[in-house]
């Protein structure tokens, strides 16, 4: 068998650590020494496989100083990679049919306008106002980030959260409030303590694409449902499902500025929806994360509201209206709440103690409601430049569901356009937009794209809106 040199596999070894720009331009490669002793290898061998970098232009060696990785021959060559990176993956879209693929293929690829993202641009989040608590509380605390947070979190926050849900209709005591990192946790983890492989779990169609992962992770099968653009889940379309489908164990539902049609349901389907899952013994799992952005947040109320029996499990977060680097969310876990306290510990400890102080601040000092009323103003105005621009650069047939508040725009192109086809041509122009393909497992929503609207419309935004409008046309 024709097996490398030693001092090949060890040379091999830093060019990869050079590529995956593990080991940066300029860096100082270990010495000689070191690297006797991290491999196990002679002096001569460690010598040979710097020369074999030296050689192959990975490395120069500096005199009295060590080996460096080379500046040139590392940017050339990990840009190349890059793009190498984008270009393969893009290129092998029209058969790439599962989520993942088209999501890593999103994420890996350089964009310069990015259409995708439901979030805010990081001007309309309240930076410097969350920096100064930060400092305030790590001033009244200096061993906050030395010490362990409470185990349950910190009750200041799941005070302050109690306290909004009031607001909003719903009493909830602190204690019941499951701190976690986001909606995603909170999805996940209602998801594993109401489901086991094999069960059902009915969701919208078109349906954030994390729950649908979600549920191929777990094996738990999933039946997609009729959803009104305007109105959201179709409650009559639940009750058919619970008569023919077996094992259904939840039901998983976005009321409040659907992800991503932007559709809301009237509180009376909530409470008709809540009564159906109370009647067949399931739970509700109600994702909240935009129900903030909405302008009459205070009269819709939560599916948590009608909740006599603790069916109702709700996921929120401060990811998408407040800070998306805090990556701070709660729930209330109803009559799981035992289980996903177990479960959150087992999966995730203690969450950070800093934000949920931060945040508790800010809620109850007022400023979070101000802030909001801000961002909700941008947004419509936002919302309106992208739907008229899309009006203006799209081809005819194509149908913009404005619901005038929220973060996606979902956008129904000619039927003959493939959103996949379309994602794939943006990619290539440096624009990410999110294909319809990926928000149902059936093909129905092949020809719609979702558009983030959380961002200003400068120039390089309004050309990018325009370019794809102009790729529809050969998509
Ligand atoms: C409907 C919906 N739920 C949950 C999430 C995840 O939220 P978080 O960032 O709080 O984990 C998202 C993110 O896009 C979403 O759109």
């Amino acid at each position: 068998m024709n097996q490398k040199p030693l001092y090949q596999k060890i040379a091999s070894h830093y060019q990869e650590a050079i590529e995956s720009g593990a080991l940066k331009p300029g860096q100082r490669l270990p010495s000689l020494r070191e690297m006797t002793r991290a491999h196990g290898i002679s002096l001569s061998t460690a010598v040979q496989a710097c020369r074999a970098l030296e050689e192959t232009g990975w490395l120069e060696a500096r005199a009295r100083s060590g080996n460096f990785v080379r500046n040139t021959a590392h940017a050339g060559h990990h840009q190349t990679h890059e793009l190498g990176l984008g270009t393969e993956r893009t290129d092998q879209l029209d058969e790439l049919l599962s989520i993942d693929a088209i999501l890593a293929a999103a994420r890996h690829s350089k964009v310069d306008v990015d259409l995708s993202a439901a979030s805010c641009a990081p001007h309309l989040y309240p930076a410097s106002e969350l920096r100064k608590l930060a400092v305030a509380v790590m001033r009244g605390a200096p061993d906050i980030l030395a010490s362990s947070a409470h185990p349950l979190g910190n009750l200041a926050f799941r005070q302050a959260v109690a306290h909004r849900m009031l607001k909003r209709g719903v009493q909830v005591s602190p204690q019941s409030v499951i701190v976690n990192h986001g909606a995603s946790e909170g999805l996940a983890l209602a998801l594993r303590a109401v489901a086991r492989p094999g069960d059902a779990v009915l969701l919208e169609s078109p349906t954030y694409y994390g729950i649908r992962q979600l549920l191929e992770t777990f094996g738990v099968r999933s039946v997609e449902l009729p959803t009104s653009a305007q109105c959201g889940l179709v409650v009559e379309a639940v009750e058919f499902a619970l008569r023919e489908t077996s094992r259904v164990v939840a039901v998983v539902n976005m009321p409040t500025l659907h992800n991503p049609t932007g559709s809301t349901m009237p509180n009376e389907a909530r409470e008709r929806l809540v009564s159906l899952c109370e009647s067949h013994n399931i739970a509700l799992i109600e994702d909240d994360v935009y129900a903030d952005l909405h302008p009459n947040v205070l009269k819709l109320r939560p599916q948590k509201y009608w909740d006599r029996n603790g069916i109702v499990i709700y996921c929120s977060s401060f990811n998408k209206t407040l800070s998306p680097g805090f990556r701070l969310g709660w729930m209330l876990g109803g009559r799981w709440h035992a289980t996903i306290e177990a479960l959150s510990m087992v999966q995730s400890r203690p969450k950070e103690e800093l934000q949920q102080r931060v945040v508790a601040r800010f809620l109850e000092s007022g400023s979070y409601d101000r802030h909001i009323q801000h961002v909700r103003e941008n947004i419509w105005r936002q919302r309106q430049t992208v739907a008229a621009l899309v009006k203006d650069a799209f081809p005819d047939g194509t149908y913009v569901h404005d619901t005038r508040a929220g973060l996606s725009m979902w956008v129904k192109l000619p039927a003959s356009v493939s959103s996949r086809r379309l994602f794939r041509r943006a990619l290539e122009n440096r624009i990410r937009v999110l294909p319809g393909a990926i928000f149902s497992s059936s093909t129905y929503f092949d020809s719609y794209i979702r558009l983030g609207c959380g961002w200003p419309l400068d120039d390089e935004r309004r050309r990018a809106i325009s370019k794809v409008g102009q790729l529809c046309q050969d998509c």
